[in-house]
């Protein structure tokens, strides 16, 4: 999704801005382009294409100029070109904004500053905000740019400089991630908090309709009505190497050895054994949790994914029902809600609009929310009754690998947690399984040194134009992320099925040669599973499975595999994901792919 970033203080703006907005390239862009205050006049430059683009054009012709604002676009009105590309101005060039969201209603807005003798010449929506910005503006910046954001219906977080007003830089956000930085004598406003962190770590985490005004002398934050507003400041603990590639050719693969350690920390301060389960951020009462009669788990993605398993794990531990859903669909079935449902959403960013819908929605209609998430200040922490962070660490790569683990974590804990409370479980049955739980750190760790065969096993089937996953249980539950993991960052065709369901139709595209990577790590459905192995098998497909160390029979049936670390099987997602997402990263890497940006797609989905 698009990212913004924007700078005033003393130093040179362009080479900040740009420094800002390769931070944020990992939420996904096809443009970029910056706008500076230079000698009282509004310098634009503004490219399709990586972000180098507009370095080296900076670098051949500088800007200068100590205010300022900066944009990755991903494209949404408009097709990627210069001409779409942010900043956008009006026709004179007095004003210029960066926008991230989408506004619902600019044909409107537009047609009607057509009449007014406005011109357009983008296809964006973004282009009718500096007109609507310059249509009320009567001196005083921040009073147009309230006027105008009273008109626009959607989502936004914005950044506007205005030629006459040279000292100034405003922002607002509705729907759209917008923070706040604040150094010596410099300040900042950024989509994310990365692009900051090598000036600051004091941060506002703005609400929704939260204008600021930023001069190099301060920052005042204002509400529409004009009321300045008390904050508090938000001290980042992270490290601004936790963003960096730390010496892994990329960030998914960084991310996906760091995952021992994002599940260590997940766990850490909330499970030891003999000791109760502690969560900080949630407090549920007996009463309250036997209270509800359904529990809805909504994400999407990967997060979705997670749910899936997290469903099974909540059934079985603290035998409550749960439905697990897609946030996009789920806004839109009218679901059955009431003040004795309890909504989990799941988002790593905590800014995904379906997911933030659902959680809107669900509060509206009486439901507690409770929110796994891994971004402290992101509008789905803020807006959720209890809060559950996974502490993965910033994820930066587009697909989710680390954040994914964390949430399994969380819904373990949860599970405890629940079981604890409602006493669904008896002592000896928690505490095996937070023994179990304790110990998979190292078992992530034991599974990523089988790098060398999934490598191998890459190398060798790259070239597929398809492939399928199968497993049964929480086998199948693991199987819809690797696919997922494959087809977003190798771009081969991929599809998860249900082992049981082979029969009833996806059996029809086995053939000579199909490749079909099987999950056999439920031991009480093993025997099952061999039999849906051989019914592949027998019709030409060429099968590689995950299975437990210590297994005897698969090596018959597969045509190749690889062990993972024992676990029980309701813990078996957190270790059998791993070779799964280091085949998937090993393909891309075969295929010549671009593994922490793939195509077309982003970080943070903030629009719906
Ligand atoms: C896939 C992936 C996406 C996200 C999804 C939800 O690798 O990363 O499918 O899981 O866009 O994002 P969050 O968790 O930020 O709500």
């Amino acid at each position: 999704m698009c990212g913004i970033v924007g700078y005033v203080g003393n130093r040179q703006a362009s080479s900040i801005l740009v420094e800002g907005l390769s931070k944020l390239e990992y939420r996904g862009y096809d443009s970029a382009g910056i706008a500076v205050l230079n000698n009282n006049e509004i310098e634009v430059r503004k490219f399709k294409g990586r972000l180098q683009n507009l370095a080296n054009s900076l670098n051949e012709k500088p800007i200068n100029g100590n205010i300022g604002i900066g944009h990755t676009r991903w494209a949404t009105h408009g097709e990627p070109s210069d001409v779409n590309s942010h900043p956008h101005s009006n026709a004179n060039v007095t004003l210029s904004v960066v926008h991230n969201g989408i506004i619902e209603n600019y044909i409107k807005l537009r047609e009607w500053l057509t009449s007014k003798g406005y011109t357009f010449f983008s296809e964006t929506d973004t282009e009718v905000i500096p007109n609507l910005i310059d249509f009320y503006y009567e001196g005083d910046l921040f009073d147009a740019v309230v006027k105008a954001t009273s008109k626009l219906e959607g989502s936004f977080a914005i950044g506007v400089v205005n030629k006459n007003e040279p000292d100034k830089l405003i922002a607002v956000r509705k729907d759209s991630p917008l923070i706040v930085g604040l150094g010596n004598d410099e300040f900042f406003i950024a989509s994310d908090i990365p692009a900051v962190l090598n000036y600051t770590r004091n941060i506002y985490l703005l609400e929704d309709k939260e204008f600021v005004i930023l001069t190099k002398d301060g920052v005042e934050l204002r509400t529409e009505e004009g009321e300045k507003i008390e904050k508090e400041i938000y001290h980042v603990t992270w490290n601004v190497d936790a963003a960096e590639k730390g010496g892994y050719e990329d960030f998914m693969l960084k991310e996906i050895h760091e995952q021992p350690k994002a599940v260590k920390d997940t766990l850490l301060g909330k499970i030891a054994l003999n000791k109760e389960i502690t969560l900080d951020n949630i407090t549920f009462t007996k009463e309250e949790l036997e209270n509800f009669d359904k529990i809805y788990i909504v994400a999407c993605g990967t997060a979705y994914h997670a749910g899936v398993v997290g469903k099974t794990v909540i059934e079985k531990l603290a035998k409550i029902p749960v439905e697990v859903d897609i946030a996009s669909e789920f806004r839109y079935r009218d679901p059955m809600i009431t003040d004795k449902t309890l909504i989990i959403v799941v988002s790593q960013s905590g800014e995904t609009a379906d997911t933030l819908a659902v959680l809107r929605d669900g509060k509206k209609q009486g439901a507690r929310i409770l929110a796994i998430t891994n971004v402290v200040g992101s509008s789905v922490s803020r807006e959720a009754d209890d809060v559950f962070y996974t502490l993965a660490g910033p994820e930066i790569a587009v697909a989710s690998t680390k954040a994914y683990v964390t949430q399994l974590a969380a819904f373990y804990i949860l599970g405890l947690y629940f079981a604890s409370l409602k006493n669904t479980l008896c002592i000896e049955e928690i505490e095996t399984i937070k023994s179990e739980l304790l110990q998979i750190p190292d078992k992530i760790e034991r599974a990523l040194n089988m790098k060398d065969s999934l490598q191998k096993f890459a190398s060798s089937h790259y070239n597929h134009k398809d492939m399928y996953f199968l497993g049964r249980g929480l086998d199948y539950a693991v199987a819809m992320e690797g696919s997922l993991k494959l087809k977003e960052i190798s771009y081969i065709h991929c599809d998860a099925y249900a082992a049981g369901e082979l029969k009833h139709g996806p059996i029809a595209l086995i053939e000579k040669d199909t490749a079909v990577i099987t999950l056999l790590t439920q031991e009480y459905l093993k025997d099952k599973m061999i039999s849906n192995v051989r019914e592949v098998s027998t019709r030409g497909g060429n099968i590689f499975a995950v299975v437990n160390e210590g297994d005897t029979i698969a090596r018959e049936v597969c045509d190749d595999l690889v062990y993972i670390p024992k676990t029980i099987d309701l813990l078996t997602p957190l270790v059998s994901v791993i070779p799964l997402q280091l085949i998937s990263y090993y393909i891309a890497k075969q295929k010549g792919c671009d593994v922490d940006k793939p195509r077309n797609l982003a970080k943070s989905v903030t629009v719906e």
